[in-house]
């Protein structure tokens, strides 16, 4: 099959979240198992662009609120990603340095859209399936058949991915002067609640639908940030496919970013790197650490870290470390950054970006905490189970679907709600946990050998694009 995914993000060219490494991986396993998958996304001026080289494909112009914009799309030259890696490059507006956060974002993303749009309905062979990713691609579908400059695209199958439905990219009705002509009285498929909602289009206007996990889509029934009757609507084209990772890209046996390489037959040498990192950060290596890894930020629970790890390690009179990396709301990160001097050589806490770090810290820590109050899939308890890891999760979306507790004898603490409580009751079972050598070391080499894998879910894709017959 051929298939064209659209996204904002996309590693290791650009990345803000989860999104970006699966855009990444799922169509590098699509061409594994013999279809063609390509990818298209906004030019950045990332460090990734600067690296590589890239060939001018195509050149092309969209009228855009009266004016005409012109377009490039340049295409990555060595293929060594798996996939061809299309970006297109509007001159002011998307060559930029961040992905997000811009105040002419609605601008930006619309004018990509418009630009991917126009430049597949130049393709002689059309793609099979335009996949498109969040609210930054939304509009596609909706502009695929509706717009009376891409009748020709009308056929082409669509399907949407919802990566975080918490985002919806809401526009102001003026902004359908940016839109190519269409039938005013087709304007229900854009609106949602007064406003254009590029999400609620997409779920609208795509063939098929999907969450990043089964237990996500569940909850968006009741919990999808003003979209829930939508979903309960649209439920026949919805369904939930879990996410997998990258095994080449995350995997302890070659992981060329940290110190010692390990499997789950000799996994002691995990404990090289736990020395390490321990070292690195002047924390006793004898306790148990517990990382964090993700945006600091309401979604993830981040602002219930501080009063929850303060409040375990005076219950527990400090038996245990931990080290928080990630970078959000500001007065999260004050939080965790007044705690560096009450819990010094206990606790420490790092607000930045840093791939490197991140793999150090899923190959050198005992556990990692995901308390997340919303959580579609989730790709850090995936990588963190690869490294032997425990996650310590609470039972929504996608963790619901990936961790199973010790206590059922699986490999990971779940607990129910995202509350102070919950989290310090869990760090308790975890230091009485790391106490039973034997069981965690059984614990360890099972997680290990889970297949999380991308091969079964890069499929499940497939099935679902087959499933589309018009
Ligand atoms: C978003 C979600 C996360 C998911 C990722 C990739 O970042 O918050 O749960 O794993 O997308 O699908």
């Amino acid at each position: 099959m051929q298939i064209l995914h659209v996204s904002a993000e996309c590693y290791p060219m650009a990345k803000a979240g989860g999104l970006a490494d699966v855009v990444g991986a799922l169509p590098k396993y699509q061409n594994k198992i013999g279809h063609h998958a390509q990818v298209v996304m906004p030019m950045y001026k990332t460090n990734f662009l600067q690296k590589n080289l890239w060939d001018v494909v195509h050149k092309g112009a969209i009228s855009f609120g009266g004016s005409n914009l012109e377009f490039t799309i340049i295409k990555e030259r060595s293929n060594g990603l798996g996939f061809n890696l299309y970006c297109v490059d509007i001159y002011g507006l998307l060559d930029r340095e961040k992905i997000y956060g811009y105040d002419d974002d609605n601008q930006r993303f619309l004018a990509f859209q418009l630009a991917v749009v126009e430049w597949i309905s130049n393709w002689q062979q059309k793609p099979e399936v335009v996949h498109v990713h969040d609210y930054h691609a939304g509009l596609i579908p909706f502009f695929m058949r509706h717009c009376y400059d891409y009748r020709n695209l009308s056929n082409i199958r669509t399907v949407l991915t919802i990566h975080n439905a918490q985002y919806q990219g809401w526009m102001d009705w003026a902004f359908t002067k940016f839109f190519p002509a269409w039938d005013n009285w087709k304007a229900g498929l854009i609106e949602w609640n007064s406003q254009i909602n590029p999400l609620a289009a997409a779920i609208k206007c795509a063939d098929k639908v999907n969450t990043v996990s089964p237990t996500y889509m569940k909850e968006l029934m009741y919990n999808a940030n003003g979209l829930e009757t939508l979903f309960e609507y649209e439920k026949g084209k919805c369904s939930g496919i879990i996410n997998g990772i990258d095994y080449e890209v995350w995997n302890p046996e070659t992981d060329p970013f940290i110190s010692d390489n390990f499997n789950s037959d000799n996994i002691q040498q995990k404990e090289n790197n736990k020395i390490k990192l321990c070292k690195d950060f002047g924390f006793d290596v004898e306790m148990p650490l517990i990382i964090f890894i993700g945006r600091l930020v309401g979604e993830k629970a981040a602002d219930l870290l501080a009063e929850a790890i303060s409040r375990a390690f005076e219950q527990t009179n400090k038996k245990f470390n931990v080290l928080i990396l990630g970078s959000g709301e500001f007065h999260i990160e004050q939080q965790l950054k007044n705690m560096h001097e009450r819990w010094l050589g206990y606790y420490h806490s790092r607000f930045e970006y840093n791939e490197q770090l991140s793999h150090q810290m899923y190959a050198g820590s005992d556990f990692l905490l995901m308390p997340s109050r919303v959580e579609p899939c989730g790709l850090n308890q995936l990588y963190a189970l690869r490294y032997g890891t425990i996650p310590i999760v609470r039972r929504t979306g996608g963790l619901n679907d990936t961790v199973v507790d010790v206590g059922d004898n699986g490999y990971g603490i779940c607990f129910n709600n995202a509350t102070i409580d919950d989290i310090v009751y869990s760090v308790h079972r975890a230091i009485h946990l790391y106490q039973n050598k034997p069981l965690i070391e059984i614990v360890r080499k099972k997680m290990m050998t889970i297949n999380n894998s991308w091969e079964k879910s890069a499929q499940d894709y497939i099935d679902l694009y087959h499933s589309i017959y018009r």
